[in-house]
């Protein structure tokens, strides 16, 4: 008999539910909110009731392009944390209630674990996935974690960052910039325009394997601080050659301490992860730095960078196999943790 997982992700702004069938994925719908545009940022109680509006719909898609009926599923899948609670509770509940409505059991996922095994995604039985253990550098609007993989179920962050996330220092900078939010996709279109060396911004001198993004985002201000002194254009008259070096140094600073994690562990493969690594500048520095030093690296396709229920599925298929399913009394969680 089939395996046929319902995926269901409500941790953001991104109402998306998909089915996975033995491993292979059937749909995957995905309903963006732009209602947070005009705010600058994702706004939590709005994003909450987009959530409510979208979910029923959502589903009711991804079941139908999937060509499955909800009597076919196993299990539902959805993400239990860490996110936004409004969110992650919307996603949660409904979970619940169609899972007691049919009698199937539910699998509680991680988001974080979601993106790392997002490269497990399978449009056929045969597509190439890592092997563990994998290192994965998982770059986000909410995370910028270096992980290492050891198992489906067995993760551990090795580094983080200590303040803004790599995607919200796209997103500031941007936003300085007068771009609209998100900024992080505005940037790197632009970037592809400017010259990288055209301005130096600072990079962080932290130890270990942790991230910081908050003295890049400080200097960067510095700039147009400087020069809107000068000319009170500076930034349209800079604008690609400032998305330009804003996007090679913090590319700079990812593939720093993916180097650093890389010699440190022994690790031959590298996963990179996250709505950041959907960035020209980061796919093509992971590509040429494993390229390199002789490394496997496995770059996602671009739908599956940013929130998505396929990663959710996807890894709830995998605690299906272990018959690893959660109780109805689980509650979601906001705080970032792999365990
Ligand atoms: O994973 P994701 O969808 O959700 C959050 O964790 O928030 O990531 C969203 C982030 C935003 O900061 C957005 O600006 C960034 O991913 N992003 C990008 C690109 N596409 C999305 N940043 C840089 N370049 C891109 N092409």
């Amino acid at each position: 008999m089939s395996t046929v997982i319902l995926g269901i992700e409500s941790s953001c702004d991104d109402t998306s539910a998909a089915i996975v069938k033995d491993g292979v994925l059937l749909s995957n719908v995905i309903a963006s909110q732009a209602v947070h545009e005009e705010y600058g940022g994702v706004v939590p109680e709005l994003a909450s009731r987009a959530h409510q509006q979208n979910i029923v719909p959502v589903v009711d898609a991804a079941l139908k392009r999937a060509g499955v009926s909800t009597g076919d599923l196993s299990a539902i899948a959805f993400t239990r944390g860490p996110g936004l609670l409004g969110s992650l509770l919307v996603g949660t509940s409904f979970a619940k209630g169609l899972s007691l409505g049919l009698r199937c059991p539910i699998i509680d996922v991680n988001h974080l674990h979601g993106h790392v095994l997002a490269q497990f995604i399978k449009r056929n039985p045969d597509d190439r996935v890592p092997e563990f253990p994998f290192l994965c550098l998982l770059v986000s609007g909410g995370n910028s974690q270096l992980i290492l993989a050891k198992s489906y179920k067995d993760m551990e962050i090795l580094g983080r960052t200590i303040d803004d996330a790599a995607g919200e220092a796209f997103d500031k900078c941007a936003k300085v910039m007068g771009l609209p939010y998100p900024g992080g996709p505005h940037i790197d279109r632009l970037a592809a325009q400017g010259n990288p060396k055209a301005f130096r911004f600072a990079k962080p001198h932290i130890d270990g394997l942790d991230y910081s993004f908050s003295g890049l985002k400080t200097s960067f201000l510095y700039t147009i601080r400087d020069g809107l002194k000068t000319d009170p254009d500076f930034i349209n008259h800079n604008l690609a050659d400032l998305a330009a070096s804003l996007q090679s140094t913090i590319v700079d600073i990812l593939i720093d301490k993916l180097d650093k994690a890389v010699r440190q562990t022994g690790v031959r493969t590298v996963v990179i992860g996250g709505g950041v690594s959907a960035n020209s500048g980061v796919r093509n520095a992971v590509a040429d730095y494993c390229d390199h030093h002789n490394l496997e690296a496995f770059i996602p396709a671009r739908e599956f960078t940013t929130d998505n229920a396929a990663m959710v599925a996807t890894a709830g298929y995998f605690k299906y196999l272990d018959k690893e399913f959660c109780q109805y009394s689980s509650v979601p969680f906001a705080r970032i943790t792999v365990e």
